[in-house]
This record gives C-alpha cells, sequence and structure tokens, in this order.
C-alpha cells in the first residue's frame, strides 16, 4: 500500500484511481485471503457496500468491504424533513428560459447552518429515478457537522470549494479538501463536514449517473490530463462516539432523519475500490495547441460521467486552470459558440479569459442547449488587437459543469437577487465591422 501526505495536510493517503485498496486502522483489523470470515477480527461487523451492480464489467464493477463497530443498519427509522433549498429532479418549479445567466456569489448566512442545510440548488436535469442527469448546487456554511451524519442515496457528490477549508469525515477516512481541490464523495457513503475555517461556500455536482471516472485519452498517449497517481483516497480512520445523534438521507429527492445512537463512521478498516477521493486541480496537466486556433474544451475533462450514448458524457467536470496561451495568428480567448451539451461555470479564483468583468469568484454562469454565447466586447476588442507573443495566465481556476441535458433552473436561481440581470448586457457593443478594410 502507497501512502502520500496531501500537499495542504498531515492526513495519510493512498493513491490511484479506483484501485483495489486496503487499510486498517488498528493492526490486524483487516481479514486477509477472504471478504467474510465466520468472525470478523476484533468482534467487528462485516459489511459491503456496492456503488455499482453486481454484474457491471470488470472495469467499472465498483465495491468495498468494510469492518465496523455496528452495521449500517443499527439506526431508528428515518422520516421526512425539510429539503430547505435542496432540489430535485424533475426540475419543473418554473420554466426554463433560453437565455443566458449568471448570478453573483451566494452569500454565506450569518445564522448558523451546516453543510447539509447550507446547499442551495441552482439547476439540474435528467432523473433522478432513473440515475440519470445531475443537480448542481452551492454550499455556504459557517459551521460543522458534529453529530448530524449524510448520505446521499440519489447520487454521488463531487465537491469543489470556493471559500473555506473543509475536513471531510466519511466512513472510508479523512479527507481534506480547500479550495483548488475537489473531493468525490459517492452514493451511500456516509460523512460529516467539519469547517478548518469560518466560513465555507463551493460548488457541488450531485451525479445521479454513472460513477466519475478518467476520461479515456485516445491519441493522447498514457500520460496527461488528471493522471490516477494524484488521486487520493483516505486510510482507514474511525470514530468510536455514543450519543444522540441524526443520521440524514437523500433519498429519491427528499431529505430523512433517522435517530442513531452511535457515529455510523465506524469503519475500522476496509478494502475494495469503491471509495471517497480528493485531487488538487493543481496537478492538472493540460494539452493545448502548440500552432493555432482551439481544441474544443473537452480537453480540460479532469473526470467523466459516460452515458449510454458514446461520446455523451451525463456529465464532464472541466477546468480551466493556470497556462499558457501561445497560439499563433488566432483569436485566444474562448470563441463565439453555440453547443448542444450544457455549459454550468463557476470561478474558484482570478478571472476567467472570457470576461472583462462581472463573473467573480464564487459567481456561476449557465449557457444551455444552442445559447450564443462567448466573449464580452470589450474582451473581444482587446484579444483582436493583442500582440500574439507567449502570456501566462497565473491568476485563473474556473471549472465547467457540462452535461448532456439541459441545465433547468430552480425557482430560487431565478428569483434570487443574485442573478445577474444585466448579463446580456455584456453582448450588447459588439458592433457590426464588416465592410472595413481587411
Ligand atoms: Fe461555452
Amino acid at each position: 500500500m502507497t501512502k502520500t501526505s496531501g500537499k495542504s495536510s498531515s492526513l495519510l493517503y493512498q493513491t490511484g484511481f479506483g484501485n483495489e485498496f486496503a487499510t486498517e486502522a488498528v493492526t490486524g483489523a483487516l481479514p486477509q485471503g477472504q471478504n467474510s470470515p465466520q468472525k470478523a477480527p476484533f468482534g467487528l461487523y462485516t459489511e459491503q457496500i456496492s456503488g455499482t451492480p453486481f454484474t457491471a464489467a470488470r472495469a467499472t464493477n465498483r465495491r468495498s468491504w468494510l469492518y465496523r463497530l455496528r452495521p449500517t443498519v443499527a439506526h431508528r427509522p428515518f422520516k421526512q424533513i425539510s429539503n430547505g433549498n435542496w432540489r430535485s429532479t424533475p426540475f419543473d418549479e418554473v420554466p426554463t428560459p433560453p437565455n443566458q445567466m449568471r448570478w453573483k456569489p451566494i452569500p454565506v448566512p450569518s445564522k448558523p447552518t451546516d453543510f447539509v442545510e447550507g446547499i442551495t440548488t441552482m439547476a439540474g436535469n435528467g432523473d433522478a429515478l432513473i440515475h440519470s442527469g445531475v443537480a448542481i448546487h452551492i454550499y455556504t456554511a459557517n459551521k460543522s457537522m458534529t453529530d448530524r451524519f449524510f448520505f446521499n442515496a440519489d447520487g454521488e457528490m463531487l465537491i469543489v470549494p470556493q471559500l473555506g477549508k473543509l475536513l471531510l469525515h466519511t466512513e472510508f477516512g479523512k479527507i481534506e479538501a480547500a479550495p483548488g481541490e475537489i473531493a468525490v464523495i459517492q452514493r451511500g457513503v456516509k460523512f460529516r463536514v467539519e469547517l478548518l475555517e469560518k466560513e465555507a461556500r463551493g460548488y457541488v455536482c450531485e451525479n445521479y449517473g454513472a460513477l466519475l471516472r478518467l476520461p479515456d485519452l485516445g491519441p493522447i498517449g498514457a500520460n496527461g490530463l488528471a493522471n490516477p497517481r494524484d488521486f487520493l483516497t483516505p486510510v482507514a480512520s474511525f470514530e468510536e462516539r455514543d450519543g444522540d445523534f441524526r443520521l440524514i438521507c437523500k433519498f429519491q429527492g427528499n431529505l430523512w432523519e433517522a435517530e442513531i445512537d452511535h457515529s455510523p463512521l465506524a469503519v475500522v478498516a476496509w478494502h475494495g475500490n469503491y471509495a471517497p477521493y480528493k485531487y488538487d486541480l493543481a496537478n492538472f496537466m493540460c494539452i493545448n495547441t502548440v500552432t493555432f486556433d482551439h481544441p474544443d474544451p473537452s480537453i480540460y475533462t479532469v473526470l467523466t460521467s459516460p452515458s449510454e450514448i458514446p461520446g455523451t458524457a451525463n456529465f464532464d467536470f472541466v477546468i480551466f486552470p493556470p497556462r499558457w496561451m501561445v497560439a499563433e495568428h488566432t483569436f485566444r480567448p474562448p470563441w463565439f459558440h453555440r453547443n448542444f451539451m450544457n455549459e454550468f461555470m463557476g470561478l474558484i479564483r482570478g478571472q476567467y479569459d472570457a470576461k472583462a468583468e462581472g463573473f467573480v469568484p464564487g459567481g456561476s454562469s449557465l449557457h444551455n442547449c444552442m445559447a450564443g454565447h462567448g466573449p464580452d466586447s470589450e474582451t473581444f476588442e482587446k484579444a483582436t488587437a493583442a500582440e500574439l507573443k507567449p502570456v501566462y495566465l497565473a491568476d485563473t481556476l474556473a471549472f465547467m459543469f457540462e452535461t448532456r441535458f439541459v441545465c433547468r433552473p430552480t425557482k430560487f436561481a431565478l428569483e434570487s437577487s443574485e442573478l445577474d440581470e444585466q448579463y446580456f448586457e455584456c453582448w450588447q457593443n459588439l458592433p457590426k465591422h464588416f465592410g472595413q478594410s481587411k
């Protein structure tokens, strides 16, 4: 087992993507040679969690064996609680306008709010009930979860911190996630979120579809984009804690709560390939032109959730990190375009190269199917006149949740005071140049 320290933490991790990991917090707790011995070591309970159908192909089959203080089933019945601002399919609260949309950052509330309470759904698509599509949320929090635990039976959660470092206490161990890093917690995995700073904000893509995986590289070859060795999965770590706790569950679009008299983060040892992970986006190796023009933004894909249609992702996670721009005789910012795919964007830090202003860290934009978009007029004028020497874009980290279905904004998103009603203005000063000398 390879262990490494995360850049920003003293926690121990195992490296690799979808490996057959093996880890024990107490020496001898992990059975050797079989999964479910008649009696597990130290009186632990054996439990398997399957993240894919039993019969999924070997390359995509994900399951782990957990050795726990008590099994998952040991809780009182779930009762429905308020969904707060969390929304789920069918995302039909309000008609979806074909407009380009942009939002300012949602402020962190002043009243005590933990990660689950602070989820606000901006948009979504597909159908959680048939394991297709996504929900896109912003989280804002100022309080750690201590006696509340959560799992999501509707999908896996890709967490993209933008403000404040998180410590994710999961069944499988602890993960630190700071702005510039991402964490993925799969369907069913229990966790609680501790804030390591006073306030936290970020983005979540709740993926109802196939589990996120690394994209195939085709002619790029064996190396590049996100390399498997840079994905970090926690080593086993458990809580031996009894008390009056609550287990929150998201199931079929609603939130449910059960009383539980112990921490469910009670896995002393585990092995398998279904486990949460983190990734530092600074490790992403960009591919781009060294001659002219633009490849499509799919070259920036970190992780993909494929659909049943080849080449048509349920959801791609795409980033625009610091990088050199060297294209010759080329309009370098993202060009004007309209797409089949639907693009929800966020900004983690710095500035995005297609917009001179208005798209700020913590903000969001949404360009749905066939909505024209591209650089604002100021960026267009600057880029057409720029001297094309190599330029390093240093202060930037934007990302895109790109989905095959139209992202349908929630009522909250469309009525929020954070909605930028003047967004269209940034393209109103694009004069007709035709007729000018070449
Ligand atoms: Fe776009």
